[in-house]
């Protein structure tokens, strides 16, 4: 986003289903909270609210009603992490779904949301973290709009490497799309990121498939690091809880086994850090 905030925006975002969006947008924020010691808010972007429901949120007001308004009717709720605020996800978040062609600027409902806020989310917040459906509506487009940084993850498979390599093209039309009204500047300045999820591994060696997406990814620029493919990802969204809470929970003699893991993960998670300096 091309206005200097107080806070920065990292969203989580890939055209492609089931890549782990959800899981590092979670992981990410509860990380950030507790390692750097800041207050976060997150935003639910997409229609499925498996965010809001990780974080256990009941809220009337949703996302939707934020883009229906054009940013008048909105609602923050605080989630069971003191650290944590939420705007909650709504089944009825797509473009038809708020009309969002009747909006006066259909790019930017959300970045007038944030210039109209900007005194009270500054002194609130240090982060803003979005979680988004895997399209290229234009209500997804907003989220992106106000990203400092998109974190695509992506799975080892064709299709995600496909959503990757055509991230660029989407990023430019919001770039054309989402533009100041007076100045015709666009509002975009964003840094991209990649992260490989779901990498398999057999002892020590990575599997073929997995190897061979790795070689197609690991030496972009963009590339921040690689995720195991572990169950306790899978623990993370059913309990609500990060991977370094479930680990902290655990005895002493099976978090060992655990450190390479959270050290990988807190590893690509500061690289994202030090990209918003
Ligand atoms: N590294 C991993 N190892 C094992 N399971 C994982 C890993 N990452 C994610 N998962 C699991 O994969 C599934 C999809 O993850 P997640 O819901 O975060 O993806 P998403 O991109 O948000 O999906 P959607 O497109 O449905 O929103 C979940 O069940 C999650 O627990
Ligand atoms: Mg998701």
């Amino acid at each position: 986003m091309s206005v200097e905030n107080g806070f920065k925006t990292v969203t989580f975002y890939i055209d492609k289903g089931g890549s782990a969006k959800t899981t590092n947008t979670f992981n990410y924020v509860k990380d950030a909270v507790s390692t750097r010691n800041i207050k976060a808010l997150v935003i639910d972007g997409d229609r499925s609210r498996n965010l809001t429901n990780v974080f256990g949120v009941n809220g009337d007001k949703t996302i939707a009603d934020l883009f229906k308004s054009d940013g008048e009717d909105f609602a923050i709720y605080p989630t069971s992490d003191p650290r944590i605020d939420i705007i909650v996800g709504d089944s009825d978040f797509t473009d038809e779904g708020v009309n969002i062609r009747g909006a006066s600027s259909p790019y930017l409902v959300l970045f007038t949301w944030y210039s109209m806020n900007y005194q009270m989310l500054s002194e609130k917040y240090d982060l803003i973290v979005i979680d988004t459906h895997n399209d290229t509506s234009i209500v997804t487009s907003n989220l992106i709009a106000v990203s400092d940084i998109v974190v695509s993850v992506t799975t080892p498979d064709g299709p995600s490497f496909t959503a990757w390599r055509n991230l660029p093209e989407f990023i430019e039309k919001v770039k054309t799309k989402a533009r100041n009204p007076f100045t015709k500047e666009t509002v975009v300045d964003l840094k991209l990121g990649l992260i490989a999820n779901n990498i398999i591994f057999y002892g020590n060696n990575v599997s073929a498939p997995s190897k061979e997406f790795l070689s197609l990814v690991e030496n972009d620029e963009h590339f921040l690091g690689l995720i195991p493919n572990r169950p306790i990802f899978v623990s993370t969204l059913l309990e609500g809880k990060s991977i370094f809470e479930l680990v902290d929970e655990m005895p002493i003699h099976k978090q060992q086994k655990y450190q390479n893991l959270l050290a990988g993960v807190r590893g690509i998670y500061a690289k994202i850090n030090a990209m918003l300096e």
